[in-house]
């Protein structure tokens, strides 16, 4: 049984010619896969590999290392919050405090109760004259307030609230992709 359609296998497949270099196609691949199945699987990474002719190795790897990635089940809506220096001088914090409030989480991953959110903090989104700035099911939130983040919810929580997936304007050039916040390394120990 694969866990990935045909037609996302397909854009898949068509991703490498995109770029200089075929593997950097595994990020923009791997997203894919990740808004099919909503996380990634190991199903799911093994036939990204395979679409792509990597090493299944490689494509895990790249999965666990950024935080873009979820190899658990996440939030059906997901706020990543730029929190690089623009966005930072311009309120990202609190509007990160106000995000985790809202939705009644602690730590970004975490799922809100209800299943529907959660959120990470992500490295700059290319929108920095509109700082502070987030992505939410693909379209890019500008000029955000606590006011804003609380509609924005609510919207997803009534019956009649926008797709989740709708194709939404973006800032970025068509292709790019939100590049996420490397997942933190553990520390060595110092000896002796
Ligand atoms: S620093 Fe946030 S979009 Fe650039």
């Amino acid at each position: 049984m694969t866990s990935l359609s045909e037609h996302v296998l397909e854009e898949i497949r068509e991703l490498p010619a995109r770029y200089p270099q075929p593997r950097s196609a595994v990020m923009p691949a791997l997203d894919l896969a990740q808004e099919e199945v909503g996380y990634l699987t190991a199903e799911a990474m093994t036939e990204v590999a395979a679409a792509l002719n990597l090493d299944p190795g490689y494509v895990e790897g790249v999965a666990t290392f950024y935080t873009l990635f979820h190899l658990q089940p996440i939030g059906k809506h997901r706020f990543y919050v730029c929190t690089n220096l623009t966005c930072t001088l311009r309120g990202a914090n609190e509007i990160v405090e106000h995000v985790k409030g809202a939705i009644g989480v602690h730590e970004p991953g975490e799922l809100s109760k209800d299943g529907f959110f959660s959120y990470e903090e992500v490295e700059c989104l290319g929108a920095c004259e509109y700082a502070p700035v987030m992505r939410l099911d693909h379209r890019y939130e500008k000029d955000l307030t606590p006011e804003k983040i609380d509609a924005l919810i609510s919207e997803r929580r009534s019956p009649a609230a926008a797709p989740a997936h709708a194709p939404l304007p973006s800032p970025l050039p068509e292709g790019e992709r939100v590049k996420p916040k490397p997942k933190p390394r553990p520390r060595k120990r110092k000896s002796g």
